[in-house]
């Protein structure tokens, strides 16, 4: 399933913290990330209608919000490091899908397994990042989607504020590898985390991205002044 040495890694370091990243993501983002998917799942704004497409799901959080928050007719939710998954059905048996047709599976996000129009919205947090190839997820996205379908993206983002900027490059560049070195033994891990963050284009680059992938109605709006935003785009 992995074609490519970054794949590899990617899915090697996601395998090593899989039983950390909950911790790690509650503890890095002094609990903000959860006011992250809060929007997420506002923007998303499921009706029982939706059939939800989860890409780069890892241990489910994206899913089970959508599930407590506008609960979709069904949820598949995929990823490509079996480790990650396994969280997602521990947390599926302890009940977190409340109700909720949740299915689980292991899938490559730039190939994925569905026919043409087979969902109505696809979701994706903190997974483009991370893509080889991040254009062709977004047009594997598109092809899956029915005419009409949406595409939410929570990505880490670029805070317009230099200042901002700059304190938030500070922790980023000292924290994040720290505290994930601490908690999951795996400084270097956390230093690809690290560089994958810095790294991502800025908002406007995504949203020209996503139109050229076939989508239109692109639009974004940021989290925390810009360290995050939540990404919308209609097929
Ligand atoms: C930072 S985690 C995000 C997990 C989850 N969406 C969340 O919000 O917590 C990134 C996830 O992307 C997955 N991933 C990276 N590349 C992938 C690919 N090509 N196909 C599918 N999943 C991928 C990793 O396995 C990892 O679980």
């Amino acid at each position: 399933m992995v074609a490519d040495a970054h794949a590899a890694r990617v899915r090697q370091i996601f395998s090593n913290i899989a039983r950390r990243y909950d911790l790690f993501n509650a503890l890095s983002s002094f609990g903000i990330y959860r006011s992250w998917l809060a929007r997420t799942a506002r923007a998303a704004a499921c009706t029982p209608a939706d059939r939800v497409l989860d890409v780069a799901g890892g241990t489910g959080d994206v899913a089970f919000e959508l599930a407590r928050r506008c609960p979709p007719a069904s949820i598949e939710l995929t990823d490509f490091t079996p480790e990650m998954l396994e969280v997602a059905r521990e947390r599926i048996a302890a009940g977190a899908a409340r109700g909720v047709d949740v299915g689980v599976r292991e899938v490559d996000a730039h190939n994925l397994p569905y026919t043409d129009g087979s969902f109505t919205m696809v979701t994706c947090a903190y997974g483009l990042r991370n893509f080889s190839d991040r254009t062709r997820a977004m047009r594997e996205a598109a092809r899956v989607l029915v005419p009409g379908g949406r595409y939410v993206v929570l990505e880490f983002a670029t805070p317009p504020w230099a200042p901002w900027r700059a304190l938030y490059g500070w922790y980023l560049g000292h924290m994040i590898p720290l505290i994930g070195g601490v908690l999951c033994g795996d400084r270097s891990g956390f230093e690809y985390l690290r560089d994958s963050i810095r790294g991502f284009p800025p908002q406007e680059v995504i949203c020209d991205e996503l139109r050229r992938s076939g989508f239109s109605a692109v639009s974004y709006r940021n989290c925390t002044g810009g360290i995050a935003a939540v990404y919308t785009a209609v097929k």
